[in-house]
């Protein structure tokens, strides 16, 4: 059975993800720092017939990672693919000249080292996959391409830098495929609900890398099942 892993699984477009995952057939891991929040959306997702577990990690702490990953390999001895979904967007993420080194520093450690400790935690079980996929959740906000317009740039920077992560590890680890996707804008907690994008939208690019995409289509930005530009 083919297995997945999705951080940030309790709600908006990482829970979509693992939902339609679940009922593509995979064993899905539900990601999540709230326990509570976690087990309830793996417990909805086995409703609806898919086979999911819930898996405590903080993608911000290191401690919380590796014992995710020793967790999971009790579970299965295999991880297909890894979706490094979890996000944040701060308060007071307003302005490149006054934001806070605390406000920098906090977002990166979520939105990008995060998703490289995550991917490192869970080396050795994607390793053990015949087509091990990684995909990073970026955002066209992290795009260098055309400017930035000045918003959100904490999150923005680090979204870049994500990116960054994402063709670094295309180019360490190349059985593997990991790209990064923009789901576009997307009615979540984040998103808000003026968003023009449902949560089955924002999703299908992601379900369709983890599922559908071709192997070898890796080191890649993507929007709507197409490359975009940097
Ligand atoms: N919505 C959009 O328009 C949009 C656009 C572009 C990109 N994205 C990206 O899409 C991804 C999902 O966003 P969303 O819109 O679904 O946001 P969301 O509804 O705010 O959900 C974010 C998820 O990430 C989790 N999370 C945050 N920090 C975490 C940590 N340290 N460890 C584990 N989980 C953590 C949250 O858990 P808690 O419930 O515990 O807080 C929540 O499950 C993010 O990477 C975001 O940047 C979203």
């Amino acid at each position: 059975m083919k297995t997945a892993l999705i951080t940030g699984a309790n709600r908006g477009i990482g829970r979509e993800v693992a939902r339609q995952l679940g009922a593509k057939g995979f064993h899905v891991f539900v990601g999540a720092r709230n326990a509570k929040a976690g087990r309830k959306a793996a417990a909805e997702i086995a409703k609806e017939g898919g086979k999911a577990t819930f898996l405590e990690i903080d993608v911000s702490d290191n401690k919380s990672v590796t014992a995710a990953a020793r967790e999971f390999s009790k579970i299965a001895d295999h991880l297909d693919v890894l979706v490094n979904n979890a996000g944040i967007m701060l308060d007071g993420d307003d302005a490149v000249l006054k934001i806070s080194d605390d406000i920098l520093r906090e977002t990166f450690e979520t939105n990008t080292l995060g998703s490289l400790r995550v991917t490192r935690a869970f080396l050795p079980l994607l390793r053990k996959s015949e087509a091990p996929r990684v995909i990073n959740v970026s955002s066209s906000g992290g795009q260098l391409t055309g400017g930035a317009d000045g918003w959100a740039p904490a999150y923005c920077i680090s979204k870049t830098a994500l990116n960054g992560v994402t063709v670094q590890l295309a180019a360490a680890l190349p059985k593997f495929a990991v790209n990064s996707v923009c789901p576009g804008w997307v009615r979540t907690e984040m998103g808000g609900e003026n968003a023009s994008r449902s949560v089955e939208e924002g999703a299908d690019t992601i379900v369709w890398l983890a599922s559908e995409a071709p192997q070898d289509l890796t080191g890649k930005f993507l929007r709507d099942r197409k490359e975009i530009p940097w």
